[in-house]
């Protein structure tokens, strides 16, 4: 897990290209809590919208940076506490989907993929972990992340990452 996000997250934040926006923002401002109250708003940030030049895509990679690799930590230890409930079912049965309201970059479905991983390996091609996972999410930003089969590391490329659908808000 940590060479994932090594090379999904930690290397891209650290080499990020140095725009100006980048530069202000993050580089001369390198404060925690400026990224994450003023910037991602505590989580709530809304992607789309950018941030002081910032793209939606900067905003995925700060939140993957801080709160994906927490919210994917503690939901490692959320299955592994209710692993009586988890067990194997949802990495081996076609009968059962996740489906994942507010998904973000593929939190959940990490989270799933390394516990899973971690009871049962993924020696055999033929044994490939199998998540059947919806993720719904109102941001076409945060669901480009992961989402590349170029980049997935095969361990957790699963054909349910296809299944990502963007949760178009209904007009008012
Ligand atoms: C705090 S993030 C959580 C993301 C992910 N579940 C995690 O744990 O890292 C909230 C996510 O919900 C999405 N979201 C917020 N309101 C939404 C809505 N009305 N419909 C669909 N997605 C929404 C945001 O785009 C964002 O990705």
């Amino acid at each position: 897990m940590v060479a994932f996000f090594e090379e999904m997250v930690n290397r891209p934040y650290r080499e990020h290209s140095d725009t100006p926006p980048w530069r202000s923002e993050i580089i001369e401002t390198p404060y925690v809590p400026h990224h994450t109250n003023a910037i991602l708003q505590k989580g709530r940030v809304n992607f789309e919208n950018g941030y002081k030049g910032l793209t939606p895509e900067d905003l995925v990679l700060i939140y993957c940076n801080y709160m994906m690799q927490m919210h994917v930590a503690t939901s490692y230890q959320v299955l592994t506490i209710a692993s009586s409930l988890f067990g194997t079912a949802f990495a081996r049965s076609n009968d059962v989907v996740t489906v994942d309201f507010g998904c973000g970059p593929l939190t959940w479905g990490v989270a799933l993929a390394w516990y899973y991983l971690g009871l049962g390996g993924q020696a055999d091609p033929a044994d490939r972990l199998c998540l059947r996972y919806i993720g719904l999410d109102q941001s076409k930003a945060v669901l480009k992340t992961g989402d590349d089969d170029g980049q997935v590391p095969s361990a957790i490329r699963t054909s349910a990452t296809k299944q990502r659908l963007v949760w178009e808000q209904p007009q008012r």
